[in-house]
């Protein structure tokens, strides 16, 4: 249990001090009760995708660096001089005075920090994917849960910000292919690899390769997984079971957010994948996921589909290749196809009623507001938590986990029931041993 004060808790600590104190300088004079209202942040994972953090952390008071990688810190130091440095994020978190913590590090750490971060009251930024397995997403989320309206959280899905993901939804919600049946999305990135590397060499001095293993079981040391450039060297482990979801929790964390910001998606009631055959070092370069999601009030139930690594949907029209867009997402409706890549859409209306005249576009007035910086949004709810964050930790929780369900599929080779009230397969037992997985001993997401 979390010994540190609740944000509520603290202003009410600064307030009865004040009155205490009377005029004296009682406030602490940075962290988000100071006077300059900055927050105290602190970066984990500082290198790669952290640097792409650091102009919006360099806005507040960037007092704490984690990394297990010692030689990263001279550079990060540079830019945040006064921040203490930790190797071990779980002791980062304990830093004194902290009130928000951007997540950086590989995906087999993520919903051990994020779980963590929220149980101690931090507001929490996570890069995708947020969990690995279907049962690491609902941990998260079931915190998430009890911090609802009181800590801000967002999952770095940064595209999301595009104003076609807004033009998205409104086109399916406004009913511009008619009724909503299944939607598609797909992504060719593709990265085989045989297996773990082999051992290799040592870990350079300063490399706290125990801790980058983390909670995940032990592999030995290659330099391989660390040989990618700044920002990609995720390639370099996310394809492994013991590291990351391959594809899943790669490019398919951005593409099925356009999907899922447009069809409102919750939990599936069931799960079918087929694809390479099973590995159990790597997971699947091709593979395709299908999932049945219930109805919500505005839409009836609908199917839902992730292909990848060269699998993908048919095209509506032998010649809309979709093959060309490397990463898109396919509505189909009563009345048409919407196609769509990040920043872009097409409407193909089918049928002889198809004429579009059913559909009234929304007004200028009543489009949906740009999320504006993607960060930035979340920042702005660290300070005021009843503001919104796009990608929030139920609705990426959920996303995910019906994603990392799609693998448990693959792994069952059947099509699986699933009750989203459980976290259970009811018709597939084998299934379930697939939805978490063993960690290493003295780690636990739940601390
Ligand atoms: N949102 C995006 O568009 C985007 C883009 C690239 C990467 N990412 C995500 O960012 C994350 C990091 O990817 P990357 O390519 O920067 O990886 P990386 O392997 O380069 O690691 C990033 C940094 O984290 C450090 N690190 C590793 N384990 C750590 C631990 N347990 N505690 C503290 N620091 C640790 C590394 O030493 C490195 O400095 C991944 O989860 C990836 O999915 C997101």
């Amino acid at each position: 249990m979390s010994t540190q004060p609740t944000p509520l808790s603290r202003r009410r600590f600064v307030g009865a001090a004040g009155l205490v104190a009377g005029s004296m300088i009682t406030r602490p004079l940075f962290g988000q009760n100071a006077p300059s209202n900055k927050l105290n942040v602190a970066l984990i994972g500082v290198w790669g995708r952290g640097l792409a953090h650091y102009d919006s952390i360099a806005e507040e008071n960037v007092v704490a660096l984690c990394d297990i990688n010692e030689a990263r810190f001279p550079d990060a130091l540079k830019r945040f001089p006064n921040a203490t440095t930790y190797i071990d994020w779980r002791k980062c978190l304990d830093h004194k005075g902290l009130d928000a913590v951007v997540v950086c590090t590989p995906d087999h750490t993520h919903a051990f920090i994020a779980n963590w971060a929220l149980k101690r009251n931090l507001h929490c930024y996570c890069e995708k994917p947020l969990a690995i397995t279907v049962d690491e997403a609902r941990t998260v989320r079931a915190t998430w849960e009890t911090k609802k309206g009181k800590l801000a959280t967002q999952v770095g899905m940064q595209r999301h910000a595009n104003p076609n993901f807004n033009r998205v939804r409104e086109l399916i919600r406004d009913g511009a292919i008619g009724e909503l049946k299944a939607a598609y999305a797909w992504g060719n990135r593709q990265i085989p690899r045989p297996g773990y590397f082999p051992e290799e060499g040592q870990p350079p001095k300063g490399f706290h390769y125990d801790l980058w293993l983390g909670p995940s079981p032990f592999h030995p040391y290659n330099p391989a997984y660390f040989s990618g450039g700044a920002g990609a060297n995720c390639l370099s482990w996310n394809m492994f079971w013991d590291f990351g979801a391959g594809q899943i929790g790669d490019m398919g964390s951005h593409t099925m957010d356009l999907l899922w910001n447009a069809v409102d998606g919750g939990l599936p009631t069931s799960a079918e994948a087929k694809g390479d055959a099973y590995n159990s070092d790597v997971t699947p370069v091709k593979c395709e996921s299908h999932f049945e999601l219930p109805a919500n009030d505005w839409r009836g139930p609908i199917t839902v589909a992730w292909y990848q690594g060269g699998a993908m949907p048919s095209s509506p029209k032998k010649h809309i290749d979709l093959t060309q867009i490397g990463h898109g997402a396919m509505f189909k409706g009563t009345k048409g196809f919407l196609i769509a890549d990040f920043d872009s859409r097409l409407i193909l209306p089918y049928g002889n009623d198809a004429d579009m005249s059913y559909y009234k576009p929304r007004k200028k007035e009543d489009m949906l507001p740009d999320i504006g910086h993607f960060q930035k949004q979340w920042f702005d709810a660290c300070r005021d938590p009843s503001k919104p964050t796009a990608c929030n930790f139920g609705y990426s929780a959920d996303m995910i986990e019906m994603m990392l369900l799609g693998l448990v599929a693959y792994r069952t080779g059947k099509k699986i029931q699933y009750d989203g009230k459980t976290g259970k397969s009811p018709d597939t037992p084998e299934a379930n041993a697939f939805m978490k997985k063993e960690y290493r001993p003295g780690w636990n997401i739940d601390g």
